[in-house]
């Protein structure tokens, strides 16, 4: 069975889940440029992506299953299903800007520009509030934006707070909750059912 795994924060945490859940991830996959590697036992592969991309490989089912965080699948919105909360890689999605930007000083008719890896949650988050937005699409380093005047604010993921604070950036508003989610695709769910079941099984023992 072939499972997705996202690269980055997530990766080692996630192995070290694996590893409790009875599946040995080979040693060496947290240091070496492989992109994809067996278990020790040889029932599992798995595909080292990158997160973004994870629904993707599990959606066109290269791979059944996958371990990704809640930001990518509410940013993406595949259709997948999401059988399973790990628990692990909490963090928040936030609305976050300069210590004076506020909610309640905001202007309700002008056009707010927001930098964001997540495009489509900022879209929906300012659509929600009935806010005009104007999203700026970056890859990363997010908080330099409002900083450099790009955007006002952002939307971005906080798991320490250190990266707001290290910049003068403060949270507005809280958008979602994140962790690590399961994801399976539909068809494979059925067609290799007892195996994406068994492996579904292990991870669940590990919740306990
Ligand atoms: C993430 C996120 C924030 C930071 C939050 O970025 O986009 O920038 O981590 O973490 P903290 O609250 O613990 O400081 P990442 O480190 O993945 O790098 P990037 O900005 O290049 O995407």
């Amino acid at each position: 069975m072939t499972v997705a795994l996202s690269k980055g924060r997530l990766l080692e945490p996630t192995v070290d889940f694996l590893s409790r859940a009875g599946i040995q991830v080979p040693d060496d996959i947290l240091s070496s440029r492989r992109l994809i590697a067996p278990d020790a036992s040889n029932q599992y592969r798995f595909l080292l992506v990158k997160p973004a991309d994870l629904p993707t490989y599990v959606e066109y089912g290269v791979a059944a299953a996958g371990i990704c965080g809640r930001d990518v699948l509410l940013e993406v919105a595949p259709d997948l299903h999401q059988p399973l909360d790990l628990g692990f890689g909490r963090c928040r999605l936030v609305l976050a800007g300069k210590k004076e930007e506020s909610a309640e000083n905001h202007n309700l008719l002008s056009t707010t520009r927001v930098a964001t890896k997540y495009p489509r949650i900022a879209e929906k988050y300012f659509r929600s509030q009935g806010m005009p937005v104007e999203v700026i699409y970056l890859t990363g380093s997010v908080e330099l934006a409002p900083n450099l005047e790009l955007a006002e604010k952002i939307v971005d993921l906080v798991e320490t707070g250190r990266t707001l604070r290290d910049n003068g950036l403060h949270v507005i508003d809280e958008i979602a909750e994140c962790s690590a989610r399961v994801v399976v695709n539909r068809a494979s769910f059925h067609v290799q059912h007892a195996e994406v079941q068994e492996f579904l099984a292990k991870l669940r023992k590990a919740l306990e």
